[in-house]
């Protein structure tokens, strides 16, 4: 059976709803864009190799990630396959996970998803492109408040 993968295991519908099959992804797109495995596969490559060489990213993943990089890469390729086909091949909580990432910050999601909409551009055609942009999007967004956001002080921070 697939399962769809979520951030916060018990959150509710509107924190999850990042998280179900992309509303576009069956309308059609040309075969070298699809969205598929092995182009998820070249996605998760390319990204990351644009993050490591980033210079405010790359010291915090290299702080994370000090070794092989191999099980971070094959996670994140479970995780958005999770997303983009349902395939329920990620089962982990990226919440907590985050919460445990030194030097994270709520600016460098930016930075983190500029890299992200520049990887999907030079991959796919507009349509795919878009559908991976609005996950990244509503995820980052999820994250951030997950992270973040503290009652004491009302979102965004920087706003008084
Ligand atoms: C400033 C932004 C971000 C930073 C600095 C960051 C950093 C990291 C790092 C260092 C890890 C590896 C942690 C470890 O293995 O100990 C990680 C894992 C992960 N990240 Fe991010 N991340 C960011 C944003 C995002 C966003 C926007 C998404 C989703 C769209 C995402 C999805 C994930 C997932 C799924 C994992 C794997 C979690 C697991 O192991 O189950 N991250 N991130």
């Amino acid at each position: 059976m697939r399962t769809e993968a979520r951030l916060e295991p018990g959150a509710d519908g509107a924190a999850n709803a990042c998280c179900s099959r992309a509303d576009d992804v069956t309308s059609p797109v040309a075969s070298a864009d699809a969205i598929s495995e092995d182009a998820i596969h070249r996605l998760v490559d390319r990204f990351y190799a644009k993050v490591r060489a980033d210079p405010e990213l790359a010291p915090i993943f290299a702080r994370a990630i000090p070794g092989d990089w191999g099980p971070h890469l094959a996670t994140m390729r479970d995780f958005w396959s999770s997303i983009m086909l349902t395939s329920g091949r990620y089962k982990g909580n990226p919440v907590t996970v985050h919460r445990r990432v030194e030097g994270i910050e709520l600016e460098l999601f930016e930075r983190w998803l500029a890299l992200f909409n520049q990887t999907c551009g030079e991959l796919f055609n507009d349509s795919a492109a878009e559908a991976f942009r609005g996950k990244a999007i509503r995820i980052a967004e999820s994250l951030k408040l997950a992270l973040f956001y503290r009652t004491e002080h009302p979102w965004p921070r920087s706003v008084k």
